[in-house]
């Protein structure tokens, strides 16, 4: 790709672009962003394209999830260990249900930077920067101007992330030998966890400790099996600050350019712009891909973003995460899906529903989003890819692993009374633990009743 490079997309132009102040402080940042040692491997990527190929062709599902924001004060032990906990427990409920392999995707370890619609907010009479993330600048208003050196904190907060993630899952955090650690109980958990849940729950639990028992008994089951000592757990975040992103991206020994600052990155609805900075920086880089598909998205316009940043039709390479609102999506989605449909793309990419985005609205001041709405997003999306010959391959969740109020209903019925309990976001309302579970219980459901409508959990 003779007209690529890490800088090409600066001679475009760039959507949601931060505006630094001191020019000589960010180019010395960057410099040193340049330097630092790569976050993640460009095998794992490989490895994560090839799983998200077997997504695509219909033989796995695709789990994405986490903060909207991420914050560095979530880089801590707690934090993390709870949103891997979330995820690891709706992953099993998942591949329970559907019988098929989960990829699991979390949104961390780099989901500091946000678009916002408005760059500037007026606070009392006085204009400030709108918060854009921890890596560019801070929630407090005395500290809204953006500081290049935020770049280095997002760096070493990923890192550190990271490497707390490795090492509990390299050292038995998602052992199914001791499902024990995949339990209810030990996490101190069950009094956020209404009954239902935790009964359908334990059931899996039970049955998986039966069959691996049976297995050991019957000798089919070898320790060293991977599989069972360990899962693979990929990190991910909007690739929005291309200052950030470029600096990250690296010639592999393959002569091909990786972003090893994560393993997958996507495309905010507001800045896939086919003429724009980001489309130029991501149709050069080998990572798999995300683009968020929302109702503004033409069709047409959808086909020539895929010929843009997959040319060779490489299979996992594209996740369409789709994200129209409950009451939108059966207005585009079918024309998304047959878009593709006559294209070689198609069978190439996975379609991976976002239920949260279309869906957020305004409550009492703050931000919200209704399960049911989630449910109902979801429901549909799942209905119309059938009925265009097309399948789901995966959905994406604003989630966390913690107690918060955010989002509205669920099997705890959080009403709008319940959201000043305990709103923490400084973004997008979130899934707390137990929505995040009743939705992937749902899933599980759709799926077994697809199987053998006479077949329950
Ligand atoms: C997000 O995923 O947090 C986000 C901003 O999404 P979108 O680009 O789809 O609005
Ligand atoms: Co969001």
């Amino acid at each position: 790709m003779s007209d690529w490079s890490t800088d090409s997309w600066r001679s475009k132009n760039v959507h949601q672009d931060v505006i630094y102040e001191n020019q000589p402080e960010l180019d010395s940042v960057l410099q040193k962003l340049g330097r630092l040692p790569p976050l993640v491997a460009a095998e794992e990527i490989s490895k994560l394209k090839h799983q998200l190929a077997e997504v695509a062709a219909g033989k796995s599902f695709l789990l994405q999830g986490g903060d909207c924001a991420e914050l560095f004060d979530y880089c801590a032990k707690d934090p993390i260990e709870n949103k891997l906990k979330v995820l690891l427990q709706m992953s099993l409920i998942l591949t329970w249900g559907g019988r098929t392999p989960v990829v699991r995707i979390a949104r961390m370890a780099g989901q500091y930077a946000k678009p916002r619609s408005k760059p500037m907010e007026v606070i009392d009479g006085v204009e400030y920067h709108a918060f854009r993330g921890d890596n560019v600048n801070g929630i407090d208003l005395s500290d809204r101007k953006p500081d290049p050196q935020r770049l280095l904190g997002a760096y070493f907060h990923s890192a550190a992330t990271v490497n707390y993630v490795r090492s509990l899952l390299s050292n038995g955090f998602a052992d199914l030998h001791h499902p024990d650690n995949w339990n209810l109980d030990n996490w101190n958990l069950e009094h956020v966890v209404c009954p239902r849940v935790r009964q359908e729950y334990q059931y899996i639990l039970d049955r998986l400790s039966d069959t691996i028992e049976f297995m050991k008994v019957t000798g089919a089951d070898n320790t060293s099996v991977q599989s069972f000592n360990t899962v693979d757990m990929f990190m991910s975040h909007e690739g929005l600050l291309l200052e950030y992103e470029s600096r990250l991206t690296r010639e592999a020994k393959d002569g091909k350019h990786y972003n090893l600052g994560t393993h997958f990155l996507w495309i905010g609805d507001r800045t896939r712009q086919l003429d724009g900075g980001h489309i130029e920086y991501f149709r050069g880089i080998e990572n798999p891909i995300g683009i968020k598909c929302g109702p503004s998205l033409q069709p047409d316009e959808l086909v020539a973003l895929l010929d843009a940043l997959n040319p060779t039709y490489e299979a996992g390479k594209i996740t369409l995460i789709t994200r129209y609102g409950h009451e939108k999506i059966a207005d585009y989605l079918p024309s998304h899906i047959q878009a593709v449909q006559k294209t070689p793309h198609w069978g190439k990419v996975v379609w991976c529903c976002d239920p949260m985005h279309g869906n957020t609205e305004t409550v009492q001041g703050v931000k919200t989003r209704r399960f049911d709405h989630i449910v109902s997003e979801l429901g549909h999306a799942f209905r119309l890819h059938k009925e265009n010959n097309s399948r789901l391959g995966g959905v994406h969740f604003e989630l966390t692993g913690d107690r918060v109020t955010e989002a509205l209903g669920g099997s705890m019925q959080l009403s709008e009374e319940d959201l000043s309990r305990n709103y923490q976001t400084f973004c997008d309302p979130r899934l707390n633990y137990e929505q995040s579970m009743d939705v992937a219980f749902l899933i599980a459901k759709y799926y077994q009743d697809e199987r053998n409508p006479l077949i329950r959990l």
